[in-house]
């Protein structure tokens, strides 16, 4: 079955939020310390979310381009086109500082 972009971008979203109802996304390698779950830091947010359409083609390439940490907090935030908004519940404001750091300053694989 070919699914189209619209598609992918629900269901990913949907995924996202089942994982983030249920603790699935990493939760074997997480200490439930304080009070539920918690991301460590920006990369993981990076590599468990992000990374799902923005290293597979679905979004443009982020990391090694310098793009201005303002810039990614308000896509994250407002969503673009394709790129679904994050809300604080999901990704709150001192994580998305670390996020947008991170994909900032960090280079591309290849
Ligand atoms: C469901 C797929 C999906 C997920 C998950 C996703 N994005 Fe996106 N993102 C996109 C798409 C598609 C675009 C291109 C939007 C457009 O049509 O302009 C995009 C665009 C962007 C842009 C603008 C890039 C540019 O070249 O101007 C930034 C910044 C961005 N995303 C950051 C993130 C961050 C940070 C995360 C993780 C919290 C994330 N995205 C998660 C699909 C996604």
């Amino acid at each position: 079955m070919k699914i189209g972009r619209m598609e992918f971008t629900m269901l990913v979203s949907g995924l996202i939020l089942m994982a983030s109802h249920t603790g699935a996304l990493g939760a074997d390698q997480r200490e439930v310390t304080q009070g539920g779950f918690a991301w460590q830091d920006g990369a993981e947010v990076y590599t468990k979310v992000c990374a799902l359409c923005h290293d597979t083609k679905v979004g443009p390439i982020l990391r090694g381009r310098d793009l201005d940490p303002l810039y990614i907090k308000l896509i994250v935030r407002n969503g673009s086109r394709a790129m679904p908004a994050f809300r604080a519940a999901e990704i709150d404001d001192q994580l998305l500082e670390k996020l947008a750091e991170y994909v900032s300053k960090t280079g591309s694989d290849k």
